[in-house]
């Protein structure tokens, strides 16, 4: 199946399919042709350029997108979207005037959705979380990483782990697991966190490795979770496995939990919502990209990562959704572009940037996703009628989306 695109008003995000990352002041560019064509063979981009460069050749279908923008769908590297149940009465106590880490005090939080998800069957959890992947699709996520850790123990870990994996089957996007059991202690071991540590390194993570059910390892390296000595435990174990680190870290608390994960070279860092200079120095010697995670800062009201000071000392930075039933319940990134930009003072190019390329940088799927490249998978956001794609971030808490394509085919 062929099919053209004519007329594309701005078709965004065009790169050599060789730039798997933007860093620092690049990221200040979104390349992009104005008036453009764009060819999708298979689930593939054929090519692309400007309409006056369009040499007619037989193709199954021709769409004029007059007035429309294109531009790569959006790459989530971070979300816990396989989760039971909600936490809608958290929220209530919240504006009630609890503050999350009183909630996880009491026993809620994680440990809440924990519970319920022990509770609820692998076909329930599959179709809950497979309803939310199908609205995120809809609205322009085009590759997703998802975690387990809501699970907390052998068997409910490989519960959530499996179900990840029945959304990779059944779902049209790039799918990306990652294995969290050190998402928080659980009650039965409360008084012997080491007991839990070691259930991680002797029993989960020999078997998710047997049965290839994770590609990363996640760690919550914070204080009342685990402690950099905790991580690295992990880490160390799951490096036996080949997993590499996306870790939880200075959500709360810097403590030298990004130190350590460039150490194991963690693929990203993720949160930095509280980040000191000596972070900033390891990082930016590293290849470990950082995740910000706005919605969490959003909806919790606590500090938003410092991307620009990550910006502006040359890094690349990744913007994701971090969508969960506690601390960010929406996996739209749409309004992630638009709080990138309001609240952390991004320009809507780096905005894009970050929540495309180099969201895909921090899945490694970069080569097959997040730009506009001959060769690389026709994963493409359709917008309505708009004069330029700054009206994505400007016009927040809309929806920017006419149609999104995946693999080649668009989405119903
Ligand atoms: O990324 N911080 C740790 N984990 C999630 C929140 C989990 C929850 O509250 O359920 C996060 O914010
Ligand atoms: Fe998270």
């Amino acid at each position: 199946m062929s099919l053209l695109f004519t007329h594309i008003k701005e078709l965004l995000q065009t790169r050599p399919k060789s730039e798997v990352k933007v860093m620092g002041d690049a990221m200040k560019v979104l390349p992009h042709i104005k008036n453009a064509f764009l060819r999708v063979q298979g689930d593939t981009i054929l090519d692309f350029g400007p309409m006056a460069d369009l040499v007619i050749q037989e193709t199954d279908e021709v769409i004029d997108v007059t007035g429309r923008i294109i531009l790569p769908t959006w790459c989530d590297s971070h979300s816990h979207t396989v989760y039971a149940g909600d936490r809608s009465q958290e929220f209530v106590d919240r504006l009630n005037g609890l503050s999350y880490e009183d909630i996880a005090a009491k026993g809620g939080g994680i440990l809440n959705s924990a519970q319920t998800l022990q509770n609820t069957t692998e076909d329930a959890l599959f179709e809950q979380s497979m309803e939310r992947v199908n609205a995120l699709v809809q609205l322009g996520t085009g590759a997703l990483e998802i975690k387990s850790g809501y699970g907390l123990n052998s068997e409910a870990e490989l519960k959530m782990l499996r179900v990840i994996k029945t959304i990779k089957k059944n779902a049209p996007l790039k799918i990306k697991a990652t294995f969290l059991g050190a998402h928080a202690v659980p009650k039965l071991f409360k008084s012997d966190k080491q007991a839990y540590i070691d259930l991680i390194i002797n029993t989960m993570l020999p078997e998710i490795a047997r049965q290839k059910l994770a590609d990363f390892v996640d760690v919550f390296c914070e204080k009342g979770y685990f402690s950099v000595d905790d991580t690295e435990q992990i880490l160390k174990a799951a490096a036996q496995y080949g997993l590499v680190p996306k870790i939880h870290v200075n959500q709360f608390n810097a403590f030298g939990g990004v130190k350590l994960g460039v150490q194991y070279k963690a693929l990203s860092v993720d949160h930095l919502e509280i980040l000191d200079q000596e972070d900033i120095e390891v990082l930016k010697h590293s290849d470990t990209i950082p995740v910000a995670l706005p919605g969490c800062s959003f909806f919790l009201g606590i500090p938003y990562t410092p991307a620009r000071k990550l910006i502006d000392a040359g890094m690349a930075v990744a913007i994701a959704s971090d969508y969960n039933p506690g601390s960010a319940p929406s996996g739209n990134m749409n309004f992630i572009v638009s709080l990138a930009c309001i609240k952390m003072n991004m320009t809507p190019e780096e905005a894009i940037n970050a929540a495309t390329l180099n969201g895909a940088y921090a899945m490694d799927i970069s080569e097959q996703y997040g730009s506009i490249a001959t060769a690389k998978k026709a994963n493409l956001i359709i917008t309505k009628k708009m004069t330029s794609y700054r009206q994505i971030p400007y016009h927040f808490g809309n929806n920017p989306i006419h149609q999104v394509m995946i693999n080649g085919a668009f989405v119903k």
